[in-house]
């Protein structure tokens, strides 16, 4: 018996296993697609037209009748679905038609909402605020629950510090510290029980491992990374979500220093299952499997098929490796018997733990009291208001005055649906998406507000610029909403030209010609290069793709009915040339702060001679309308044991006459270690709420066991020595102190 299988379930689990033929075990181990192939131009096509309506628009799905044949014949244990009819019906053919009745595992991407849809995780983690993420996941579950979904496919958590990779978008930033808090918020969000008639959901954090460090920001690209940076960067996201219940990941695409994620055994069976003693389901991401043919680790799909089960790939999705020769590889003893049982045992029990073999079915009219439930609603405004970073604001130019100003509200998404989804938003619809245009109309009479494109987000259309131009002529001031376009980000989606696509920074030229001020609201996926831009415009909101209330969003911040408090959660570069930049970077023996090494007559350090090596907007940063003063730092505890407390003060005070909301950030760098470190990392941050002019004592208190790193062996130790600790509001700036680590801490 499996050492890892949950207690609760293992006889139920052995007395299933012992009735189940070869091939029906292996049937336990695929995700096949259920649905007859479709003419997707066709349908995108259509698609488009409803969305250019105003029109909901639902893909015409039909059973593809040879999975249902599968599913009847055992040979089919999960599908990739979000139709309650339809999951009904094949959850049907498996319950009642197959021999053994065992339900389905049905999947689903909902990555940022499901139809209600919530600004891309890269903005919700821009709130910093968990515990909102936590509520919006649930909500994205509920209405997931309603379609007869009990798996999805989230949440993304790969530390990624590349914007050139499109899928920057899906994730948490560039942060291990801030994205293990996501994940685990995320986790508990999607797991939470209270879900509509008992089902349960299973999160799937993905993608299992470093991903996000591809090469060039180009999606699938080969991965290098030192074991050293995976445990410290890239693992920490993924060992938070087990460690909040997550029982499923799945396994990247990419290879790590030569061996692709998908038949890893390192990392999916020393690291998952004998380090970390996890239990779940790992399923491979979509073909995966039959890519490590392409890889050139496999020499056909059979060996793919081997490589994979052995390295402790449970469920194939979609390559048809299993199906094909999973059987035959365990008859010609290429495969142990017990490696196949093994993984069969995690699918059973997972299906158990789900309630799937008492409560298979969705009541298929659940989703009329949940989808786009007003409280869903709100929420999804809630975290847009949050998710979006105000970077500059000379001279207050906001918020803006609704009554008596002219506005010209210019740009290619000003009044656009569509693109505010952003990616991986393939159950929300385009006719829920409230614009920046319906936003400014609750605030501006429509006699004061002109609203033109100006352009298009991308290509060489012919330009309406003279149009843009003679309407912030005729303005007081010209908020411009500009960006990407939805299909600008997300998978296979990355840009090596990282400026505002098309001739957007040519409207914004001659607008800036004009002289009246620009605020710049920029809708993207991901952090764009964009200095010239920044330089022209009076204030700069980021308001990324925030989903389906974002122009409401965007109109309460504008005129200041939110006082907006989101901070980067990952650096803006001002060049490509810099990427990757990221605030936890190592010192460098020859470091650009210092005096460097002379040689030749000449100070050498690790700069670039044509640009600074910060980014342009760092990690942490976000304005608000009010202004905080940090003051006090103390602290409280300057010797400290690896089974202590880090406990540190710091005063602040909102000094402006608005309330306010402050994100206060903790960093620690260790001074001296038999590794080197970065010069700061995250270790704690509040949402600290103060009113105008209050003063406020803020205790941060860190269990020191939280400040190690992987030493020379690769295992985890706090080591002693002196650190140096900041509070302040971003990565860039704050008050220090120091403190003692006094005895080392092994893992
Ligand atoms: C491929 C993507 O990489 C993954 O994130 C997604 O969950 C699967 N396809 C399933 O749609």
């Amino acid at each position: 018996m499996d050492k890892h299988i949950d207690p609760l379930f293992k006889a139920k689990v052995e007395e299933l296993l012992s009735q189940m033929t070869l091939e029906e075990k292996v049937g336990q181990l695929v995700l096949e697609n259920a649905f007859a192939p479709i003419n997707w131009h066709e349908v995108l096509q259509q698609q488009k037209l409803a969305d250019e309506r105003g029109e909901p628009f639902k893909i015409p799905l039909e059973i593809n009748p040879v999975t249902s044949e599968h599913i009847r014949a055992g040979r089919v244990s999960a599908i990739n679905s979000a139709d309650p009819l339809l999951n009904n019906r094949l959850q049907q053919a498996a319950v009642e038609e197959s021999r053994l009745h065992i339900p389905l595992l049905v999947g689903h991407d909902v990555i940022h909402g499901f139809r209600t849809v919530f600004p891309i995780p890269l903005a919700e983690s821009c709130t910093w605020n968990p515990e909102l993420l936590e509520r919006a996941s649930h909500a994205a579950a509920v209405e997931a629950a309603c379609m007869g979904i009990n798996w999805i496919f989230a949440p993304m958590v790969d530390i990624a510090r590349d914007p050139r990779w499109g899928r920057v978008a899906e994730g948490a930033g560039e942060d291990p510290f801030l994205g293990a808090e996501m994940a685990r918020a995320r986790v508990r969000g999607f797991q939470s029980g209270n879900l509509p008639m008992g089902r349960r959901i299973s999160a799937c954090p993905k993608h299992y491992v470093g991903y996000g460090a591809a090469e060039a920001g180009r999606d699938y690209n080969s991965v290098e990374l030192s074991e050293r940076t995976l445990r410290d960067v890239y693992l920490p996201p993924f060992q938070a979500a087990f460690d909040n219940g997550a029982q499923s990941t799945m396994s990247a695409f990419n290879e790590i220093s030569g061996i692709p994620g998908t038949c890893n055994s390192f990392l999916l069976r020393t690291v998952l299952r004998d380090e970390w003693g996890w239990n779940g389901v790992v399923v491979s991401d979509f073909n995966a499997i039959g890519e490590l043919v392409q890889h050139g680790v496999a020499k056909d799909l059979r060996d793919a098929a081997r490589l994979s089960i052995l390295a402790g790939v449970d469920i194939d999705m979609e390559s048809g490796a299993y199906t094909k020769h999973l059987a035959q590889l365990v008859e010609d003893g290429a495969v142990p018997l017990t490696i196949l049982d093994e993984a069969v045992r995690r699918v059973l029990c997972l299906k158990f733990g789900l309630g799937l073999f008492e409560n298979p079915y969705v009541d298929e009219t659940l989703s009329e009291k949940y989808i786009l439930a007003p409280e869903f609603r709100s929420l999804a405004l809630d975290v847009a208001r949050q998710s979006m970073v105000l970077l500059k604001n000379d001279k207050n130019v906001l918020p803006l005055q609704a009554q008596d100003q002219r506005i010209a509200l210019i740009g290619p998404l000003a009044n656009n649906r569509a693109d505010l989804l952003g990616t991986w938003a393939v159950t929300g619809q385009a006719s829920d998406v409230e614009t920046v245009f319906d936003g400014f109309r609750h605030y501006v009479q429509g006699n004061l507000l002109n609203c033109v494109p100006g352009c298009s987000v991308s290509g060489d259309d012919p330009l309406d610029i003279s149009a843009a131009v003679a309407a912030a002529q005729d303005s007081d001031i010209v908020v411009l909403v500009i960006g990407e376009s939805a299909g600008m980000s997300g998978e296979a989606h990355s840009r090596a030209h990282l400026g505002l696509p098309g001739r957007q920074q040519e409207l914004v030229n001659a607008l800036a010609a004009t002289g009246k001020p620009l605020v710049t609201v920029l809708m993207c996926g991901r952090p764009l290069v964009v200095p010239a831009l920044v330089e022209k415009s009076a204030a700069l909101l980021i308001g990324w793709h925030a989903g389906i209330r974002a122009g409401q969003a965007v109109a309460d911040i504008l005129f200041g009915a939110e006082n907006p408090s989101g901070k980067l959660t990952v650096s803006w570069p001002r060049a490509e040339g810099q990427i990757p930049v990221y605030y936890a970077h190592k010192l460098t023996g020859r470091p650009a702060e210092g005096t460097g090494t002379t040689q030749y007559h000449e100070p050498f350090r690790s700069t670039y001679l044509d640009e600074p090596n910060a980014p342009l907007f760092s990690f942490g940063e976000g304005m608000s309308y009010s202004e905080y003063e940090y003051s006090n730092l103390q602290v409280l505890t300057p010797f400290v044991s690896p089974k202590e407390t880090l406990q540190v003060g710091v005063v602040i005070k909102n000094t402006s006459s608005r309330a306010g909301v402050e994100i206060v950030q903790l960093y620690i760098r260790d001074l001296v270690a038999s590794v080197t470190r970065p010069v700061k990392e995250l270790k704690g941050f509040q949402r600290v709420h103060l009113e105008a002019g209050e003063k406020r004592e803020i205790r941060f208190e860190i269990p020191v066991n939280t400040l190690g790193f992987h030493g020379l062996e690769n295992r985890y130790l706090v080591e002693t020595g002196e650190f140096k600790v900041w509070i302040g509001s971003d990565s860039t700036h704050g008050l220090d102190g120091i403190f003692t680590v006094r005895d080392i801490l092994h893992s």
